[in-house]
């Protein structure tokens, strides 16, 4: 978590720096980079759930907190999110930031080659997509019977992994959809799964 953190939040802080003017977070979750990084110029725009968005909305409510986000409620196994980002005024000739963080793993491949496709097609030049994944290389039982177990934990919570990373697969997801990456870090193997890393990346239009 601390890895991707930081490699995120350095992509807001270089984003902002360079005078990029809207951020789009899609999967956004609970996140809250618009209220650690906001007060500026910068536009938000977060991609959720309907409903995942409705809880967090009524929290910060509860919390007494405003953010100056836009919220686009879709579900993208079966929204559009090109359309939905026009609704939330994205403006797709100016440059933006675009985060994917913990959300390719819940999504068919094809639907996160389809995410990808669409950010890119609204990237002005000076744009950048980052995203992190769970790179898993082929490993023993052990390893195999943990993950298992993991999968079945997240399912019990509403979250099914839908899509595994072999070693390359995030490279190819970000350069199959017209990115080019440009930025990378990896973790060290997982203390407990040798076979899994964490891997976070940076992009731009290709
Ligand atoms: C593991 S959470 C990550 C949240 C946040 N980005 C973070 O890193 O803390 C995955 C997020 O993806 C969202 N998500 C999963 N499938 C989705 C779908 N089909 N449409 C929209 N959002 C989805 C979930 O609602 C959840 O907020």
């Amino acid at each position: 978590m601390s890895l991707r953190t930081r490699f995120i939040d350095r992509e807001v802080a270089r984003a902002i720096g360079r005078g990029t003017e809207q951020i789009v977070i899609v999967g956004a979750g609970y996140d809250g980079r618009a209220l650690r990084f906001g007060g500026g110029t910068t536009r938000w725009i977060e991609v959720d759930m309907p409903s995942t968005q409705a809880d967090k909305r009524r929290r910060l409510a509860a919390l007494g907190v405003t953010d100056a986000v836009s919220y686009a409620g879709v579900d993208l196994m079966v929204d559009n999110l090109d359309h939905a980002l026009t609704a939330a005024n994205h403006n797709s000739s100016e440059p933006s930031l675009f985060i994917c963080e913990g959300l390719f793993a819940y999504l068919p491949r094809e639907v996160n080659v389809s995410v990808c496709r669409v950010l890119r097609a609204r990237a002005a030049e000076g744009s950048v997509l980052t995203f992190n994944v769970a790179e898993r290389a082929a490993t023993q039982d052990h390893a195999l019977a943990l993950r298992g177990a993991v999968d079945a934990l997240l399912a019990a919570v509403g979250e099914r992994r839908h899509t595994n990373f072999g070693p390359g697969d995030a490279e190819l997801l970000a350069t199959a959809s017209g990115w080019k990456v440009v930025r990378k870090e990896s973790s060290a193997p997982h203390r407990l799964d040798q076979g899994t890393r964490l891997l976070v990346l940076a992009a731009e239009p290709g």
